[in-house]
């Protein structure tokens, strides 16, 4: 059974208004997500961060703004646009994988929350800044997520403390009498198994009993959401029961901490409200394949060539037609390049339009110019509106030729 895509026929009248290929973000979708994961939290003293690495589009940056969330940054210019968006400083969390000096001046002096993941890094916030106070992300040494890329904790992972490493770090912040404000962790992306997640949270919680000024842990991001018409995401009964109960439990038990929880998901937030919309150009039939090739590609979406990802296709030009076997394929130089493979589309014909679905997180954020192509266009559909606002153009081959010859 094929997902049925949101707003269909508002999607087909973006198609032709603006063309394709064309990322559409519809603030509706957006809005209820943020609503049910808050909903799920009520009764924790929380704090929900959003990771603007899965998309940082300033309609849907002003969106999360306007529900009170704070932001996961990881790198100068992400920091440098939650800030010019109005994102208060306090609630910024810098992030930066392999910090270097530079990123660590700028964020203190922007005043962002630094997220350190390095005992050497540690060492030298503490030289260059004795006092401060700083947020340490810990490896709890158990990852999960939807393919091995995305694992971001456990023995092969780069991110984080190690957990067994406690002891240097209390010695660091002795030394020079830094403030530990924070825990943080994140253990990956995807996530769909609860049992997993809260043992990593379990190893974050006991490790916090050895800090005696936290005022808060951030048990990161990474609640999967369903990609297939078949698939639950993660479940959000058993979310409730195994994680947030015991989280509850865990403050009410520890009074004098006056801790707060904090969450930063990404996805969960972003990757249903955004579809890829692709006109069909060519339909080539071989003796084992019928091959649909569309107008963009993995320079656009990359998540099925570096994950294998699934992401449904639907023909909004042809809903109702009979369900025949694709590989969905773009226009790139790469036979990793395809958005299907072997999948059952309704009937397929040049000039249709496909909308890629679940693609607003990780979809226009890994977006690259590969083959000199421009990237998508992007549209934003705000609530309650037929007025559909296009807040980026596709670039011409004379523009994308200008700004080459002025780079060199
Ligand atoms: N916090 C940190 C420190 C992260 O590194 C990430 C994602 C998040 C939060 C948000 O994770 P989420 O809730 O979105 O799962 N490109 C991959 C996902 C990579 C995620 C990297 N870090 C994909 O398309 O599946």
């Amino acid at each position: 059974m094929l997902k049925p895509a949101p707003a269909s026929e508002t999607l087909l009248n973006i198609a032709s208004t603006f063309g394709t290929p064309t990322y559409v973000y519809l603030e509706e979708v957006l809005k209820e997500r943020i609503t049910s994961l808050k909903q799920h939290l009520v009764g924790l003293p929380l704090q929900l961060l959003y990771a603007m690495k899965a998309n940082h589009a300033v309609p849907v940056m002003n969106r999360v703004k306007q529900e009170g969330l704070g932001i996961d940054a990881v790198s100068s210019a992400e920091l440098l646009l939650a800030i010019e968006l109005g994102f208060p400083v306090d609630k910024i969390l810098f992030s930066a994988n392999n910090m270097t000096d530079t990123e660590m001046h700028y964020a203190k002096q922007k005043g962002a929350i630094l997220n350190v993941g390095e005992l050497s890094r540690l060492e030298k916030l503490g030289a260059a800044y004795p006092g401060s106070d700083v947020c340490v992300r810990l490896n709890p040494q158990i990852g999960a997520g939807h393919h091995r890329h995305v694992i971001t904790a456990g023995t092969e992972s780069k991110f984080g403390i190690p957990v067994e490493q406690i002891d240097q770090i209390h010695a660091i912040s002795k030394k020079y009498d830094l403030h530990i404000r924070g825990l943080h962790q994140h253990i990956g992306s995807g996530i769909l198994d609860t049992d997993t997640l809260w043992k990593a949270i379990s190893v974050m919680l006991n490790a916090s009993l050895s800090f005696d000024r936290l005022e808060f842990i951030n048990v990161g991001g990474g609640l999967g959401i369903p990609y297939r018409a078949d698939e639950a995401g993660i479940p959000m009964d058993e979310f409730a029961s195994k994680i947030v109960a015991p989280l509850k439990q865990f403050i009410a038990s520890h009074p004098s901490k006056k801790l707060e929880i904090w969450f930063e998901p990404g996805r969960f937030f972003t990757a249903e409200c955004g579809v890829l919309l692709a006109t069909v150009n060519t339909i080539k039939e071989t003796e084992q394949i019928t091959f649909a090739g569309v107008d963009s590609g993995m320079n656009h979406l990359v998540r099925p060539a570096m994950y294998g990802a699934f992401h449904e296709v639907v023909n909004l030009s042809n809903p109702n037609g009979p369900l025949e076997k694709y590989d969905v394929v773009g226009n790139i130089c790469e036979s990793a390049d395809f958005f299907a493979k072997g999948r059952m589309v309704q009937k397929l014909s040049e000039g249709d339009i496909v909308a890629v679905l679940d693609t607003g997180a990780y979809g226009m954020s890994m977006a690259n110019h590969y083959n000199m192509r421009s990237l998508p266009a992007e549209v934003f559909v705000p609530i309650g509106s037929h007025e559909p606002i296009l807040f980026r153009s596709r670039r011409t081959p004379e523009q994308i030729v200008a700004e080459t010859l002025n780079l060199s």
